[in-house]
């Protein structure tokens, strides 16, 4: 299933009206683009908040990260399908039977409700995470061996693609083929991506710029700050858009 689709605004904000801000500066654009709605806002503002960029025009990507037993995760994907929402997330660490019912969760729900199935996505490994996070959760050998297990995992349970950090698309990109759909977060413009004034999410650490993570094998990217902070926000995407499409 191909993504259309290739830009995903990351809305980090505290209120539902914050966020209708931001829609608000980035209607227009010259091609559809999604919101990403995590675990701040959908705390903050709940299923208004899907409802809110669906009316404002923008595809949905729910990162909530879904982790529990495969009953509840299964119930959580029929709620977000419902919704509407064109890509969701769960923990591939949450194992083959969790992923495997979700991915049937979401093809249900869409069939019952007469929507699109979302597209249903893995975390493997938090970015958060390095070798010795990993190594005191009882996770012993590189982080990439990590990353390319639980992918393995996901692919065989269903799901259509992984989030992975601009690090790592390669490496998933050779290992599951051209069909596995990626998603990569970590995107700051030239002068920040090479460590220069950029001035933005220093907390990320492994980065790339939009062009190099395309180029790299992402089917889309997740961008926050560098748009979210910009003076123009609109203006930031625009530049964004025009630079994956070179
Ligand atoms: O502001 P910034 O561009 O760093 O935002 C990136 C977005 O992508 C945030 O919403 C963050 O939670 C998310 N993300 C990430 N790294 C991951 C997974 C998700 O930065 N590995």
């Amino acid at each position: 299933m191909p993504m259309r689709e290739r830009l995903w605004v990351a809305l980090d904000v505290e209120t539902l009206k914050d966020a209708e801000g931001l829609l608000e500066r980035l209607a227009g654009l010259p091609e559809r683009i999604g919101a990403k709605i995590g675990s701040q806002l959908f705390t903050a503002a709940g299923p208004a908040a899907v409802e809110t960029v669906l009316k404002r025009g923008f595809s949905v990507f729910l990162d909530l990260k879904f982790h529990d037993i495969p009953n509840t995760v299964a119930g959580a994907v029929r709620e977000a399908t419902r919704a509407g929402v064109t890509m969701l997330n769960v923990h591939a660490a949450g194992g083959t039977a969790m992923m495997r019912a979700a991915a049937e969760a979401a093809t249900k729900a869409a069939t019952d409700f007469g929507v699109a199935r979302p597209i249903c996505i893995g975390v493997t490994v938090l970015t958060s995470l390095d070798r010795k996070g990993l190594a005191e959760i009882g996770v012993t050998g590189n982080v990439e061996a990590h990353v390319l297990r639980l992918a393995d995992l996901a692919r065989e349970a269903g799901l259509d693609g992984c989030v992975a950090s601009p690090q790592e698309i390669g490496l998933l990109r050779r290992a599951l083929g051209p069909k596995w759909l990626i998603v990569t977060p970590g995107i700051r413009m030239e002068a920040a991506a090479v460590g220069g004034a950029g001035g933005l999410g220093e907390d990320q650490v492994r980065i790339a710029t939009p062009s190099a993570a395309i180029r790299a094998g992402a089917d889309a990217i997740v961008v926050g700050r560098p748009i979210t902070a910009a003076p123009d926000p609109h203006a930031a995407a625009a530049a964004i858009l025009r630079e994956i499409a070179r």
